[in-house]
């Protein structure tokens, strides 16, 4: 048995590096439904990609949405920060982040001396869940292709995930937000440093926790 079994035999929490690569998992059910956009076949011209993502119909949710949400930014840039999925507002606007939990991201990004135009916001899916639901493992395994292909494109000095629906695709855990905040991650074969930090729709639920934010804000600026 490796170290994580008995870790995971005790019943202790652990994550496992998720590699950028698609052949790295050994989670069943991300080998069954993970190649459903296979990353291979997806162009390396930024362009391209985005008139794929905008075409695509690999899943259900593209019967739903008004508009696909492709990300937003310099395709250049040094940081790359990664959401869950397009809300009502993003839907209608193709553009991630302009609800009301996009204005507190940007002033949070704000805080710390950035601008959208600086940096590339993307999500985790492209397409609006109805209802703004969890994705599902699915929707999540279908659509990440996309996500990869941009942050191989990217290659962002250093990823932030925003909740736990990032973190836990781009981390390959299961862990609580409140556990992987305020640690310092390594993502893919380039090792880019990654950071986690709550989600701005949580922090307009529980403006309590915006302290914590703030606090992963000034890491988050450390790296930069
Ligand atoms: N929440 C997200 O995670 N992404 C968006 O684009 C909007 C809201």
């Amino acid at each position: 048995m490796e170290k994580v079994d008995y870790l995971r035999a005790m019943e202790i929490d652990c994550w496992e590096k998720r590699s950028s690569s698609t052949n790295s998992s050994t989670n069943t059910e991300s080998n069954l439904t993970r190649n459903l956009v296979e990353e291979s076949s997806l162009s390396n011209n930024w362009q391209e990609l985005a008139d794929t993502i905008a075409n695509c119909t690999k899943c259900e949710l593209h019967k739903s949405r008004r508009n696909t949400v492709f990300g937003i930014g310099d395709p250049n840039a040094d940081l790359l920060i990664i959401g869950e999925a397009p809300g009502a507002t993003e839907d209608a606007q193709g553009e991630p982040f302009v609800g009301r939990a996009g204005k507190l991201l940007d002033n949070m990004l704000l805080s710390i001396g950035l601008q959208r135009s600086n940096i590339f916001i993307a999500n985790i899916l492209k397409c609006r869940p109805p209802q703004n639901r969890d994705p599902s493992p699915k929707e999540v395994a279908t659509c990440t292709p996309y996500l990869t292909k941009q942050i191989e494109h990217i290659k962002p000095k250093l990823i932030v995930t925003v909740g736990r629906i990032a973190a836990h695709f781009l981390l390959n855990t299961n862990l609580s937000m409140a556990k992987l905040r305020g640690h310092s991650y390594e993502y893919g074969e380039n090792k880019t440093p990654l950071l986690v930090t709550y989600h701005p729709a949580y922090l307009l639920r529980s403006p309590g926790e915006k302290a914590k934010a703030y606090q992963d804000l000034q890491l988050i600026k450390s790296y930069l």
